[in-house]
């Protein structure tokens, strides 16, 4: 077989391979490191890779890779607030979704480049309507979820149970089944899972909730096996203590309980794991971030926290 003609983007490819010492025969299906943009969706892909092709629909970049539409779940308060911000600046364009439709839309309203879309995950059709609004989808951030309640074993509350699961478990399938083929269709897709710490570190009164995040870890992990080959990046951010309102969420409101879980432990905030997301999102495509597990420096185990006395900074 003789060489095959080179176009232009082949050409900058070769130059870029040369650069960046990258060895391999240089032709239309050259593949080099580095972060990309998409211009058109419709460009062919391999490995998770843009191919380059001499019809140049690819352009090849130095610049954090961004660009697109996010899908945050759970984008009304917290975490995935902080994410939806910081997503957006860093060049996304963000869709917010969330049952708290008046809080999703002045936190949309605030941001460029950002939509406001009612959702509940636990709700087939909320999400099939969600879904058909979102259009496009290149990253999904599966951060909608929660605890509820703090019982023993042998107290458990069956509707706590079957709705953390319904939020944390069936949400994220959900999601993640209905904007997949969008996600494959972008040529550099990502799904970022908000696990937790409770997913592998159990506690007493946890179950629950470790049951329905150590279910959701099995989602993250089974869905970059079955996506292997495909240009989709499947991530797990698993947070320790964070100061939002999932305290608050967890002991129905008792705002007195929810402030003892934060009390003398410097935790992280919300920004803290929007960063981490952020990091995530804008690595280059070959390069999937399995498991990031982040905790404040106070904490060791999920059980396991330092707190100080008031009136000490030791
Ligand atoms: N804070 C922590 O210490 C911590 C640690 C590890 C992991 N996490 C995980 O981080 C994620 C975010 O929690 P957070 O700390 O940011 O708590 P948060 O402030 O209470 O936020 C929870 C978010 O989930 C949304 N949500 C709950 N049920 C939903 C449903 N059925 N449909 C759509 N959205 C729903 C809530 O929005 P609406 O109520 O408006 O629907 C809210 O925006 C959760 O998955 C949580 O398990 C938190």
């Amino acid at each position: 077989m003789g060489e095959p003609d080179l176009g232009p983007l082949d050409l900058a490819v070769a130059r870029l391979a040369a650069e960046r010492a990258v060895t391999g025969r240089v032709g239309p299906s050259t593949q080099v490191p580095g972060s990309y943009r998409l211009l058109d969706r419709t460009g062919p892909v391999a490995g998770g890779r843009p191919v380059a092709t001499p019809s140049g629909r690819w352009t090849i970049t130095n610049e954090p890779n961004t660009g697109g539409t996010a899908v945050v779940t759970g984008a009304s308060s917290g975490i995935g607030e902080a994410a939806a911000r910081h997503l957006t600046a860093a060049g996304f364009d963000v869709v917010l979704g969330a049952r708290r439709v008046d809080r999703i839309d002045a936190i949309a309203a605030e941001l460029p480049r950002a939509r406001a879309i009612a959702l509940d995950v636990t709700d087939q059709a909320s999400v099939d309507a969600f879904c058909t609004e979102v259009g496009d989808c290149r990253v999904l951030v599966n951060n909608a979820g929660g605890a509820l309640g703090l019982e023993p074993i042998a107290q458990a509350d069956e509707e706590n149970w079957r709705q953390m699961w319904e939020t944390n478990v069936m949400g994220t399938l959900r999601m993640t089944r209905a904007l997949l083929d969008r996600l494959i269709a972008s040529g550099d897709g990502l799904v970022i899972n908000i696990g937790s710490v409770a997913s592998f570190e159990r506690y007493p009164g946890g179950a629950g909730y470790n049951a329905a995040k150590s279910a959701e870890r099995a989602i993250t992990d089974v869905l970059r096996m079955e996506l292997l080959g495909k240009p989709v990046r499947v991530s797990e951010i698993d947070p320790g203590m964070v100061e939002t309102a999932f305290s608050l969420v967890r002991f129905g409101g008792d705002e007195d309980r929810a402030a003892a879980v934060y009390a003398g432990v410097d935790a992280l905030r919300a920004d803290d794991i929007a960063e981490c997301i952020t990091f995530v999102a804008t690595r280059p495509s070959h390069v999937d971030i399995d498991e990031m597990i982040v905790r404040p420096r106070d904490q060791a185990r999920a059980h396991m926290v330092h707190r100080r006395k008031p009136e000490s900074d030791s």
